[in-house]
């Protein structure tokens, strides 16, 4: 018999509070009934980063709020519902832990069954949501919290082929924005600074090209950033604002060329494995960067690949995702018992080496 599921999605793992009620019939395309997100960016921004325990505060006393406009804004009360999913990982913990057992609570009192998501396979499964894309496909997850190039095999069968050993991309954009006193988040800032610099004036490295692979590395960069905004400082006795635009554009153009080299490695790695209607997807905050969307779209044309990203606001942090890989596992039988937790590392690809360093936005995996 043909299933319709309805599925509550719960999102806490950083600075977004989120709630969305996501609806899919066996073997046609999911919607979105509902999507509520609540962004923490006005309790961070005098503290130049996310703090944890603000954070988590902040998620416990919204997490209700969302979850009752998710469903009035859906037209549904809990009785409707098929399943509870909640983010139960990676990430912040205390915002994690918010989150699952503001879950539980809701499964406890209504007898809902709970599906913990891993916050990684959101994003990873977002383009089914969105595109309806077919597995398996390629998926570079670009965020302040994340990089990775993974084959998404599955609801949760995931390949890494490679990642960042140190900062997210994101996390480097906000780290060059403070830098040089742009307001976060840093991603915007600098972007709209680089259009007016010149890319070429300030040569920067172009990390871990020179090994194979298609690891990142992007920690280097800031350092040679502020190596250099301090050698100008030191010669000028200040920054004019072409200097600042000069050092955005240098700063974007080596993150663009090294995502596209390491975008073309990960393309051909997967066409060995998986040759059939090639697909890459891109995923979080950092795909809205324009010239970094260009560069990879531009890859995937000279590559023969299909390229696609799903609409900004699916992009970033939000519950739409959650809800709908808590329904795709649902569906595939899977159940979490009250005694589901929170955890802070949660690798997608378990059977690949944990990458190193911890990211501010949250632990990598
Ligand atoms: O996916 P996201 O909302 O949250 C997580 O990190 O999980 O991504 C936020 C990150 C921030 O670091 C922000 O600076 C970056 O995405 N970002 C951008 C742009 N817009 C947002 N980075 C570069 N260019 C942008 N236009
Ligand atoms: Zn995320």
């Amino acid at each position: 018999m043909v299933q319709t599921l309805t599925v509550l999605g719960l999102e806490s793992s950083c600075d977004d509070t989120a709630a969305a009620v996501v609806r899919q019939t066996e073997g046609a395309e999911a919607e979105i009934l509902s999507s509520i997100v609540h962004g923490q960016t006005d309790l961070h921004s005098a503290f130049g980063g996310v703090v944890p325990e603000i954070a988590a505060r902040a998620h416990a006393e919204k997490l209700d709020v969302c979850v009752v406009q998710a469903l009035d804004s859906a037209g549904l009360s809990l009785r409707d519902l098929d399943a509870i999913a909640v983010t139960a990982g990676p990430g912040l913990i205390g915002g994690v832990m918010s989150g699952v057992m503001c879950a539980k609570g809701i499964s406890a009192g209504t007898g809902l069954p709970l599906v913990g998501v891993n916050h990684l396979a959101g994003h990873a499964l977002t383009p089914r949501l969105t595109d309806g894309i077919a597995f398996p496909y390629l998926m570079l997850l670009v965020s302040g919290g994340h990089c990775q190039y993974l084959i998404a095999h599955g609801p949760e069968h995931f390949t890494r082929l490679g990642g960042t050993i140190d900062d997210a991309p994101g996390e480097a954009f906000d780290k060059t924005a403070r830098l040089l006193g742009l307001p976060q988040p840093g991603g915007p800032s600098v972007e709209a600074e680089a259009r007016a610099g010149d890319p070429k004036r300030l040569r920067f490295p172009r990390p871990l090209l020179d090994r194979p692979g298609c690891d990142l590395s992007f920690s280097g960069l800031k350092t040679a950033l502020m190596r250099m905004r301090d050698q100008i400082v030191a010669d000028n006795g200040g920054l004019t604002r072409q200097d600042r635009a000069d050092l955005c554009a240098g700063f974007q153009q080596a993150i663009v060329d090294t995502l596209a080299e390491k975008t073309r490695r990960a393309i051909d790695l997967y066409l060995e494995l998986n040759p059939i209607n090639p697909v890459i997807a891109v995923a979080g905050g950092v795909a809205a960067n324009t010239a970094i969307r260009f560069a990879i779209e531009s890859v995937c044309v000279e590559k023969g690949t299909r390229f696609t990203a799903p609409p900004l606001a699916l992009c970033t942090d939000n519950a739409a995702m959650i809800a709908f890989a808590g329904l795709e596992r649902f569906r595939a039988g899977a159940r979490d018992g009250l005694d589901l937790t929170a955890r802070p590392r949660w690798p997608l690809d378990q059977r690949s080496p944990s990458m190193l360093g911890s990211g501010k936005k949250g632990a990598k995996a």
